[in-house]
């Protein structure tokens, strides 16, 4: 694989992992990160033996956003012709299951980034923000939709017109985060989730995660329509056969991933 500058990638038995490293920026997300992000989810999406992957930063930021100072002198023109947030759109296209490992700060585009994600476990310091209004913009990759989708319009509304932080524990309650545990524990928990995820059989994984999303993009006849479609098309797997045959005989399933 690629050598990255910006990003640490490691393999593990059944799950990728991808860390942001831009410590001296409290990993702030500048163009190079984002193209190196996205080149190593499309490498592992591609591979076999990777049936997950856990983007995740350090203990005292996952991102603090967009690099300010990459951007702050540009022109609107120049914004346009640049387009760097198109190559961020490359993270939904993503099929395997993302979870996001939150620590420390998920500003703008590092909250958008964790919320492009599938799944968001985070440590007790973990901070949730979309700040933009304080730097005279907005969100710009994705906030003002999937946070409005994930805790509501008045909550949403309330984080991106005021900038205010959440914590991890808000967080929870609001429905953004799954889990919140001490924070030497929060990668091993992304990791626990990772492996129990690539135990399951990954066409099944992979139509089911296809439907979840449709759920944010279309009526609720079409995505039962969708739904449907994807629960009949997995009778054409081995892994459908195996599995109920396995449940008659009491026996665990042998997934072969077909
Ligand atoms: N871009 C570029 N550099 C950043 C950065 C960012 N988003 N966030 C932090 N840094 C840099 C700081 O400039 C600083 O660098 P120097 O040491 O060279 O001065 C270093 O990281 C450490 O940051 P601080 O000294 O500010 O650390 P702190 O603990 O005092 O404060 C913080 C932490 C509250 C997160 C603060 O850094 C901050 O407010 N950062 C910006 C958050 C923000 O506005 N994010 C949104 C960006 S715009 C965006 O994301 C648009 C979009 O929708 C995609």
């Amino acid at each position: 694989m690629t050598k990255y500058t910006h990003i640490i990638t490691e393999q593990e038995d059944g799950f990728a992992v991808v860390r942001f490293y831009r410590p001296e920026a409290l990993n702030a997300l500048n163009m190079k990160l984002m193209e190196e992000l996205v080149d190593a989810l499309e490498f592992f999406d591609r591979e076999d033996d990777v049936r997950a992957m856990i983007v995740t930063g350090d203990e005292k930021a996952f991102a603090a956003g967009a690099d300010i100072t990459e951007m702050a002198g540009a022109s609107a023109v120049e914004m346009l012709v640049r387009d760097q947030f198109a190559r961020w759109d490359r993270i939904r296209k993503i099929k395997k299951p993302l979870i996001a490992a939150v620590s420390g700060f998920a500003l703008g585009g590092g909250c958008e980034v964790a919320m492009t994600c599938d799944i968001i476990v985070t440590s007790e310091t973990a901070k949730f923000g979309q700040p933009e209004i304080n730097i005279g913009v907005m969100p710009g990759a994705g906030g003002t939709q999937r946070l409005t989708r994930a805790v509501g319009k008045y909550k949403a509304m309330e984080m991106v017109l005021t900038g205010r932080m959440l914590t991890a524990e808000e967080a929870m309650r609001w429905g953004l985060v799954v889990k919140v545990v001490p924070v030497e524990a929060y990668l091993q928990e992304a990791k626990t989730l990772a492996r129990e995820i690539a135990s399951k059989p990954p066409v099944a994984v992979r139509l089911a995660k296809e439907a979840v999303l449709k759920a944010f993009d279309t009526t609720i006849e079409g995505g039962l329509e969708f739904e449907r479609k994807n629960f009949y098309l997995l009778f054409a797997s081995d892994d459908q056969k195996e599995g109920m045959k396995a449940f008659a005989e009491k026996r665990k399933p042998d997934w072969k991933g077909k």
